[in-house]
């Protein structure tokens, strides 16, 4: 099992298989990189497969695919199906912007995914072409519509901006539901790549919209998960992701690894370890033992906010957010 040196029990992966994606939205990547991380700085699904290995063997039970944006990469459900045949009970899922995902999403159902994240950031076609600097929306809602066809469980998330798509909570959160899908609202995450005029919506402005029209009761965290739930009258569970909450950090159980091999115990902190030249080399037990020191170094808490008021320099389309 890995342990943190705050006793947190480490057993979540989330493993970003590129960091290039087919969007640019506001908050993420408004601009193309200035350059990409070169191909053969890129860890082979064999490569990152026998990291996979090693990460179950000590004790990862559920793993995320992230990017950028993952269907990207070419036999992606190859490299989902080589995780699942390892080991079948391992929680495997996939965040994704869904672009890719008609025609594809019977593929990796079949490979062994078993729930996707999406961002349902808008429902109206000229917000969506603005958000993500391309016009996304259509096939966004055929590709969610095809994952919940093929049976994959599919969660949304919505980041509100002011004046951008602040006025389409309910409305995202009504398409949501109608599909038995939950919705989480994150909190706009400054970093030093989003678009600099971003004005995110805090949880308290997002909760008075909703108590507009709906009442609902604070059932607080669930489990590990980041996000805050509340339930409303009917059952509907929803959740708000406040990053910059002093409890945010207290029961994180995950770890990052960027498609360059490098492994990261926090979003928000700048330090990390690769795993690409043992990994190259063959040699399991120095994987293992950067996995073990990253777990080790996880720190208490993010630096978000800070007094200085820190801004992450950190890409969220390397890590996968
Ligand atoms: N702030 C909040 N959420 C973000 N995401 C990406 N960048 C940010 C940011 N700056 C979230 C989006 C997307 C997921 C991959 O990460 O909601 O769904
Ligand atoms: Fe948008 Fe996700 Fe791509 Fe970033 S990685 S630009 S959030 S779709």
């Amino acid at each position: 099992m890995l342990i943190d040196s705050y006793d947190r029990v480490v057993d979540y992966l989330r493993v970003s298989v590129t960091e290039r994606c087919n969007f640019r939205c506001q908050y993420c990547m408004p601009e193309k990189p200035f350059s990409w991380v070169p191909k053969e700085n890129l860890l082979s699904f064999e490569e990152l497969f026998e990291f996979m290995k090693i990460a179950i063997d000590e004790g990862v039970k559920k793993i995320r695919i992230t990017g950028g944006e993952p269907l990207l990469r070419e036999d992606l459900d190859k490299f989902i199906k080589m995780i699942y045949d390892y080991k079948p009970s391992v929680d495997l899922a996939m965040t994704t912007n869904a672009f890719l995902l008609k025609g594809t999403a019977q593929m990796l159902k079949d490979a062994g995914l078993q729930r996707i994240n999406v961002s349902i950031d808008t429902l109206k076609p000229e917000v969506a072409l603005a958000i993500a600097g391309k016009d996304v929306l259509k096939n966004v809602l055929e590709g969610v519509d095809e994952a919940l066809k093929v049976g994959l469980k599919v969660k949304a998330n919505m980041v509100p901006m002011k004046g951008m798509n602040a006025d389409e909570i309910i409305d995202v959160l009504e398409y949501c539901k109608e599909r038995n899908m939950s919705v989480r609202f994150i909190e706009y995450m400054e970093n030093a790549h989003a678009k600099a005029d971003i004005s995110g919506m805090k949880s308290d402005e997002l909760l008075e919209i909703l108590r507009t029209k709906y009442s609902f009761e604070d059932n607080g965290f669930d489990g590990s998960s980041p996000s805050h739930y509340y339930t409303m009258d009917d059952g509907y569970k929803f959740g708000i992701i406040e990053p910059y909450e002093d409890d945010f950090c207290k029961k994180c159980n995950r770890i990052r690894l960027t498609a360059e091999g490098n492994l990261i115990p926090c979003l928000y902190f700048d330090e990390a370890m690769s795993i690409r030249e043992s990994i190259r080399k063959g040699d399991i037990k120095g994987a293992a033992l950067v996995l073990k020191e990253v777990v080790r170094t996880k720190p208490e808490k993010n630096r978000w906010g800070g007094e200085d008021g820190e801004i992450s320099s950190r890409a969220f389309y390397e890590t996968g957010g």
